[in-house]
């Protein structure tokens, strides 16, 4: 079934105010500070919203996270039953060090369509739309998906552009990106964006690949499921982390998400940026208000907004 498309609107209005709450924060070297304001901010709007809605990708679980923990009710208990994948401040660094492409995230999908992914890292693999369905996996060589994509593409390889987290786990994929000729765009922080930006019209990223969070991995998915791109997956857990994995349910801990195993049916998906992004400009503060810019999606309507609203103080 489809999500009505009125919900959009309430779950933009959560990721403005959640961008607020972190706006005052910019540049103030508090990551900590950024986040909390977002989150309030994010869990009180969320509240308001006629759904029972079940955070599934969170702050964290419920014995360390005191709000919109994994497995938290939010809504008002009347209406249609939601998982909700959020993080109400991608980029915390951004925010601290004043830096562009931080963003309050949210993806909305029917009850049992969402992958809850732990709090891990997780191995990506991201392309754009139009290419042949699961074109890339995770157990080829950096120099074999390249080639594939570059043929597929019908570029050369020294033509295409490959976003990668900036840090040293990925020193071995950096050095095979080179060997081919690969240009590479890195980024400090951020997956998310990065992931989405290989189906960005707008942007030269063919690829994206490398190790990053797990929640970041899910929230990609999301996005991407809207704008016909692609994501393989798979979660790197240490000892630790597998009895938290087994916690979430995960029986295979080696299984490869493709995107339809982490986002099924119809999606929602939008992104308020707090510091000027890519996707959409940061929050302007005009001294009685506030302009918040989001990018929004609605799977199943195909729609595709950059939405800017001004909201009093
Ligand atoms: P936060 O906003 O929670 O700080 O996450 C930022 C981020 O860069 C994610 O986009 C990415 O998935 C993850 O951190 C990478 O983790 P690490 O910094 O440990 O490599």
């Amino acid at each position: 079934m489809a999500i009505d498309i009125k919900y959009l609107d309430k779950f933009i209005l959560a990721t403005e105010k959640a961008a607020i709450g972190s706006f005052f924060y910019i540049g103030k070297k508090d990551k900590v500070g950024a986040d909390q304001g977002a989150v309030d901010n994010m869990r009180s709007e969320l509240n308001k919203i006629d759904m029972k809605g079940t955070v599934v990708i969170g702050e964290g679980e419920m014995d360390e996270a005191p709000m919109l923990y994994v497995g938290e009710e939010v809504g008002t208990k009347k209406g249609p039953l939601f998982d909700i994948a959020l993080d109400p401040l991608e980029g915390t660094n951004f925010v601290a060090n004043d830096l562009p492409n931080s963003f309050s995230m949210i993806a909305v999908t029917e009850k049992n369509n969402l992958f809850s992914a732990p709090d891990t890292y997780m191995e990506k693999i991201a392309i754009g739309g139009n290419l042949p369905k699961n074109l890339l996996d995770l157990d080829n060589s950096v120099e074999e998906n390249l080639s594939i994509l570059a043929k597929a593409k019908n570029k050369k390889l020294n033509e295409m552009y490959a976003c990668v987290l900036k840090r040293p786990r990925h020193d071995k994929i950096i050095n095979s990106l080179n060997n081919l000729g690969v240009n590479i765009e890195y980024i400090s922080d951020g997956d998310v964006s990065g992931a989405i930006s290989v189906a960005d019209e707008n942007s030269k990223i063919d690829i994206y690949l490398g190790i990053g969070g797990g929640p970041e991995g899910v929230l990609a998915a999301a996005a991407l499921s809207c704008l016909g791109g692609q994501i393989q997956t798979r979660l790197v857990l240490d000892k630790n982390q597998i009895v938290r994995a087994e916690k979430f349910g995960i029986k295979d801990l080696k299984k490869k998400y493709n995107i339809e195993d982490m986002v099924k049916g119809d999606v929602l998906f939008c992104a308020t940026a707090v510091t000027d992004g890519e996707l959409v400009p940061g929050i302007i503060n005009n001294k009685n208000s506030y302009t918040t810019s989001t990018f929004a999606l609605h799977k199943s309507s195909k729609t595709k907004k950059k939405v800017s609203n001004i909201h009093k103080i």
